[in-house]
Order: structure tokens, then C-alpha cells, then sequence
């Protein structure tokens, strides 16, 4: 049976799928610990990308070169950027860019440089599966939670919409409205319109295009990357972000192959 690696970026948006695993191996590398053992009788890999894309990088390679890991997936949190994409909604990537990939004059802005693309496109049938159970999974969940008790996110609507298309990774937490609406403007200027931003996807979509690894990712949305970002991501990732990364999973397990 083919292993796959499911990633998180916040021990936070792991701690859930920890306890789920069964006969769960910690093995340290790169001084990472990763966590092998089997989600619903299938074998997995549980890792931190940790944050940025680097680090993203580092534990993505290591999960092929040494885990022999045959797909990857990614759950997070993202901040929604696109029209229409609200805190506690959720986007399955079609595929990444990074936006602060930037080699110009020696290549077009935002074009991985080598590479010949500016986007690195996430696997369609791994993706339609994530997508199919993201739906089951925040259809299902939306009711479990009662956004009363989390403090300051009662801008969130009750009913969570599930996205998909780009995101945009790079090393920035972008928490301000001007600083996203640059962001936007410069990508809509070659065609591009994220609905999220976050900090790793990017840099595993393309490890995983090195390697001829299937790939999908899913984020849900924790803030709007605008003036209360940081503010909403911490409530969000505090009680919100590893009940529903683990319900994603949960639902993703029995409708892998
Ligand atoms: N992850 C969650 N929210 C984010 C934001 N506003 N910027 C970058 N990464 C994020």
C-alpha cells in the first residue's frame, strides 16, 4: 500500500492527527521528528513543514528521500486574499506560486527561475479526492463547533464554503490590508489570482514536481490577511485549526486507494 505523508505546519494543527494515529513510531531526522504509523489501517507519515518554505522544503525532501512517502498532503491554515473567501471557509489548491519569488530582470517576476513556470500545479485526482472530503468534512464539522466560545471570531460565518484554486506562498505573514491589496495587484498584472496566502505549499508543490510525487493541499482560512490577521490566526489556530485538519483527514483516509 502506498505511504503518504500528511503534513501540518503548527504542531497546533498536528496534535489531533497525533492522537489519532495507530502504532505511531517517532523517528528523528533533520532534526525533525517524524511520525510513522497508520491512519484507518493505511501506512502514513505525519510531518511539520514547519513555517516558511525552506523549512517546508527540507521536511518535504526528507519525507521522499528517506520515508519513501508515494503522495503528499498538506493541511493549514491560510489567509483568505480572494473576493469571497471568509474565515472558517476552506481552498483546496489547484496549484501554488510563490509571490516573493522575484528574479527579474533575469527572469519574468514570479517565475521560478530554471523552471520555466511560474505556477507548480497540484495533482487533480489527489486534489478532487481532498476536495470531496474537505466538503464532507466542514459540512459535517461546521455543526460540532460553537463559534460562541471562541472569542473574537464571531465575524465567522456558520456555514463554510469550500474553494478551490491558487494559492500564493512566501515568507511573509502578511497581516495588512494594504500589503495585501500590493500583493494582488502585482500578480493580477500577470494573470494570477490567489484566494489565499500562506507560507510553505509553494515550496512542497515543487519538491514534489522534482520528484514526480503526487501532491494536494488544503487551507482553511483563519484570518483575512488584513489588519486583525494575527489576531484572528491565533484564536483560530488555538481552537479551531487541529479539529477540523483532523476532520479533514479522517474523511480523506478511507477515500484514498
Ligand atoms: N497563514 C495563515 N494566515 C496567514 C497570513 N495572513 N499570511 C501568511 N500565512 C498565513
Amino acid at each position: 500500500m502506498l505511504t503518504t505523508a500528511i503534513l501540518s505546519a503548527l504542531a497546533e494543527e498536528q496534535q489531533g492527527l497525533i492522537a489519532l494515529l495507530e502504532n505511531p513510531v517517532p523517528v528523528e531526522r533533520a532534526g525533525r521528528v517524524f511520525w510513522q504509523g497508520h491512519l484507518g489501517g493505511k501506512p502514513v507519515v505525519l510531518a511539520l513543514s514547519r513555517i516558511g518554505k525552506v523549512s517546508a522544503a527540507t521536511t518535504a525532501t526528507a519525507l521522499i528521500e528517506a520515508f519513501g512517502v508515494k503522495r503528499m498532503v498538506f493541511t493549514g491554515v491560510a489567509g483568505g486574499v480572494g473576493a469571497g473567501v471568509a474565515m472558517g471557509d476552506a481552498v483546496v489548491a489547484t496549484g501554488f506560486v510563490q509571490h516573493d519569488m522575484n528574479a527579474s530582470p533575469l527572469y519574468p517576476r514570479f517565475e521560478a527561475p530554471l523552471y520555466g513556470r511560474r505556477q507548480f500545479d497540484c495533482d487533480p485526482a489527489l486534489t478532487a479526492i481532498l476536495l470531496e472530503a474537505t466538503r464532507a468534512a466542514l459540512t459535517g464539522a461546521g455543526g460540532q463547533f460553537d463559534h460562541k466560545s471562541v472569542g473574537g471570531l464571531s465575524g465567522m460565518p456558520a456555514v463554510h464554503t469550500v474553494h478551490a484554486g491558487l494559492l500564493a506562498s512566501g515568507d511573509r505573514f502578511v497581516s495588512g490590508v494594504e500589503e495585501s491589496q500590493t500583493l494582488l495587484t502585482s500578480l493580477k498584472a500577470v494573470g494570477l489570482a490567489p484566494l489565499a496566502v500562506e507560507m510553505e505549499g509553494a515550496a512542497v508543490a515543487q519538491v514534489c514536481f522534482d520528484y514526480q510525487v503526487p501532491f494536494a493541499a488544503v487551507r482553511t482560512i483563519s484570518d483575512r490577511a488584513d489588519d486583525a490577521a494575527l489576531h484572528d490566526f491565533n484564536r483560530f489556530v488555538q481552537y479551531i485549526a487541529s479539529p477540523w485538519a483532523r476532520a479533514i483527514i479522517q474523511n480523506l483516509m478511507p477515500r484514498l486507494a
